[in-house]
This record gives C-alpha cells, sequence and structure tokens, in this order.
C-alpha cells in the first residue's frame, strides 16, 4: 500500500504529465514550411489519367486534390473580418438595403451564430431590392407578368460557374450579375463539394428571390476539381426537373494562376506564423521537375479537370471565359458570355470603368461603382525564370488541348 503522501505525488505527475501531453497535441507543426500537397486528398485512378493524357506520375499513382479555397484555412478570426467586409461592402453598395448589422463592430460579427450570417448573407445579396426592376424587365424585352409569373422564388441554379480559383471568377461573377437577367447569391456556397451534408434545403435557401424571368446563377470555383460534385449535381437537377445547367469556366495563363493561387495561401496563412516554401521551391519536386502533386500546379492543368466534367456534361454545356480577357477588355468579354448563355445583350461599355490606381476595370451600375477587394489583383512574386520556363513548357501540351477542345486559342506562351 502507497502512504498518503506518495500517493498525493503520483497524482500530482499523472496531472503534470497530462498537461504536457495536451500542450503537445495543440502544438502542432507550426514553424514547419507548409507541404500544401498534403490535405483534403481525393484519388484518381491511373486510367482516369492515361485517357487525359497525362504523363505518368513518379511514385505513387495519386494526385491529391485540394478542394479550392478562398477561407477555408483562414483563421476564425479571419474568417469574420472577410465576413464583415463582405456584408458592409455589400450593403455600402446597396444603400437601399436595411442590414441589420449589430453596431459593436469589434466582436459582433464573431457573435453570430450561422443561421444569422446565412441570413444576412441572403439580406444583403437580393439586387432584386435595389434594383428598378420593371424598368429592367422592359428593357429585356421581357412581357408584363402575370401575378403567378412575378412571384418572387428562391430557384435551382440555371447557371454554375465551377471555377477556375484565381482566374477572375469573383470579376467576372459580379459583370455578369449587372444583367438584370441574372441573380446569385453573395458567397460562394460550395454545396457540392464542400457543404453537401448541409442538404439541399439549405442550398436552396441560399439562393436569391428570383423572377420567371431571371436566371438563378451560384460560383464556387472548387466545383471542377471535386469528383463529386458532377453526379451530386445531376441528380440535384433531376430532383428540380431540370434538363440543362449551363457551366461557366474561366481559365487564365496556367502559370500566373498557379502563383496566385500561392499568394492566396500565403495570405491566408498570415496570422498563424505557418511559413510557406517560396514558390519556386515548392512547385518542383526533389528532382528538379514540375511537381504535379502540388495543389495550384495541379489545379492549372485545365484540360484534366475539364475531361472529368466531360463524362457527365457535354462541351455545349460550358462557356469558357479568359482571365487575361476580363482584365483587359471585360465589356468585350463578357459580351460573348451574354452570348454564349443565351442571355439578351444587356451590358454596355458605360458598367466597365478603367481605375489607373487598381490597374483594373471596377464596375458601375444603378449609378453607383465599385470594385473588385483588394484580395483581387495582389503583386505576384518575383519567380526565377528557368522555374517559369520549367512550368511553361509544362503546361504547353495540356494548353493546346484545352485549345482544342474549347475551340478558342487563349494564347498562353
Ligand atoms: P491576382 O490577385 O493574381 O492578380 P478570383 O476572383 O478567381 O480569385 O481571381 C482573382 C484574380 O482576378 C486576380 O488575380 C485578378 O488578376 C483578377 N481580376 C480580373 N478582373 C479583375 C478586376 N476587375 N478587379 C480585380 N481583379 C481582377
Amino acid at each position: 500500500m502507497l502512504s498518503r503522501r506518495r500517493r498525493y505525488i503520483v497524482f500530482c505527475l499523472l496531472w503534470l504529465s497530462a498537461i504536457v501531453l495536451l500542450k503537445l497535441l495543440k502544438s502542432s507543426p507550426k514553424d514547419e514550411p507548409l507541404d500544401v500537397s498534403r490535405g483534403h486528398a481525393s484519388q484518381i485512378v491511373l486510367t482516369e489519367r492515361k485517357a487525359t493524357g497525362l504523363p505518368k506520375e513518379t511514385g505513387n499513382d495519386r494526385m491529391p486534390i485540394r478542394v479550392d479555397s478562398e477561407n477555408e484555412h483562414a483563421p476564425e478570426k479571419l474568417k469574420s473580418k472577410m465576413l464583415r467586409d463582405e456584408i458592409e461592402g455589400l450593403a455600402e453598395r446597396s444603400k437601399n438595403v436595411k442590414v441589420s448589422i449589430p453596431s459593436d463592430k469589434s466582436k459582433s460579427v464573431e457573435k453570430l451564430n450561422s443561421q444569422t450570417k446565412d441570413k444576412i448573407r441572403r439580406e444583403v445579396v437580393d439586387f432584386n431590392k435595389i434594383s428598378d426592376v420593371k424598368s429592367e424587365r422592359k428593357a429585356l424585352g421581357v412581357k408584363k407578368q402575370t401575378q403567378q409569373e412575378n412571384e418572387l422564388k428562391r430557384r435551382f441554379p440555371h447557371i454554375i460557374m465551377i471555377g477556375v480559383g484565381k482566374t477572375g471568377t469573383r470579376a467576372v461573377y459580379e459583370m455578369i450579375q449587372m444583367h438584370p437577367a441574372i441573380r446569385g447569391p453573395l458567397k460562394e456556397i460550395r454545396y457540392f463539394d464542400r457543404n453537401f451534408n448541409l442538404g439541399i434545403e439549405w442550398y436552396m435557401g441560399m439562393m436569391p428571390q428570383t423572377y420567371t424571368w431571371q436566371e438563378t446563377i451560384e460560383k464556387s470555383p472548387g466545383y471542377i476539381r471535386s469528383r463529386d460534385t458532377p453526379v451530386r449535381l445531376l441528380a440535384a437537377m433531376r430532383q428540380f426537373n431540370r434538363t440543362r445547367v449551363r457551366l461557366v469556366l474561366v481559365v487564365r495563363d496556367p502559370f500566373t494562376r498557379a502563383v496566385s493561387e500561392y499568394l492566396e495561401w500565403k495570405w491566408l496563412r498570415m496570422r498563424t506564423k505557418v511559413t510557406l516554401l517560396p514558390f519556386d521551391k515548392l512547385v518542383l519536386d526533389k528532382n528538379g521537375e514540375v511537381d504535379i502533386n502540388c495543389p495550384p500546379i495541379n489545379t492549372s492543368i485545365y484540360i484534366y479537370h475539364l475531361n472529368y466534367w466531360l463524362k457527365y456534361f457535354s462541351i455545349k454545356d460550358f462557356c469558357f471565359v479568359s482571365g487575361e480577357m476580363i482584365v483587359a477588355d471585360p465589356y468585350s468579354e463578357m459580351q460573348q458570355l451574354e452570348q454564349c448563355l443565351g442571355l439578351r445583350s444587356y451590358l454596355s461599355k458605360d458598367n466597365f470603368v478603367y481605375v489607373p490606381q487598381r490597374g483594373f476595370y471596377c464596375l458601375r451600375n444603378h449609378g453607383r461603382s465599385w470594385c473588385m477587394n483588394k484580395s483581387k489583383g495582389r503583386k505576384h512574386p518575383e519567380v526565377e525564370k528557368s522555374v517559369e520556363n520549367k512550368l511553361r513548357a509544362f503546361y504547353a501540351p495540356y494548353n493546346k488541348k484545352l485549345y482544342e477542345i474549347t475551340g478558342r486559342d487563349f494564347g498562353w506562351t
């Protein structure tokens, strides 16, 4: 039998080791360089890769898929800030929409529960409340509606922007919604890849209310890389008796896009003290070859991901948008998109205002102007020329295949 004193010492020791163990568990590898190829891995089988013409990979036969994300990895504080920016930005833009953001700015958004956040998003996004719907309907040549047709309802999306992240998807999404016939939720809903467990009612609840003569759009740039999304989307379409959904894919020089995604990662990690390897190092494997498993590199192989979707959807369901053209001449590019989506031409040159300080076009509609968030248009780092050349040579054959299948030369060199 242990004496009382000994028992007390053993108890203290046990208690101490439990605390140390807990601390160790909590202090995850914060100071290690981040291996971005880890994470949400999904597997792609060999046959699939062969069918796409991808080269044989070294090592195992898997290609990790990181579901593309703007804020998935952001710390909670940052997410709240993003939400606040987003809500305030939109409230500012749509002055006559009453948004009840609690007045204590420092903590209020963090305190909101997710239902309230969703509610605010839904309220804020309702562009139908800010525009003169009647005159827009007339301008579109839509006849006077019966009361039933005029009913505002949340509808299953007619158009989905499935990617590609960091190509200008936000700009295209906001631009197309200046068209009165197009309405979409403010946020990326990411239902079919990320939030599927929340159920279709949740998804539908996130859609804006629209009239019968309007089309609902949704943008979730990670869908292009998600292996579950096409099948899930088809099933949902059946459920809503929808025979067709138009898919929009924005693409951009794959090298530049990869750098842009890298910067996004860096920004998201800013507050977590996790250091990211320099781009030059991250994208090459230990033999100095392009690391196909590195997500920013992998995502830019557009043809590979597109081919997967083409197993379920026809190329005719797609509209392709050039990320370069959206920067250089958004009006012409958006005219093409209007046409591809079968919309009556509506956007005019006046909707686009070049702002030299930003180096981008900003948007103008209903007497209000706004630019994209500052996270769009970051300064890209210098990449070693030899690495850039290697990456460009790597992408060249995939780009060629993409040009063939889309019938459009995007002009990447
Ligand atoms: P960079 O930050 O690398 O320059 P996404 O919205 O898909 O995340 O894409 C972000 C990219 O949109 C930005 O990439 C930026 O170049 C591009 N972009 C295109 N049109 C823009 C616009 N009018 N304003 C700001 N960024 C725009």
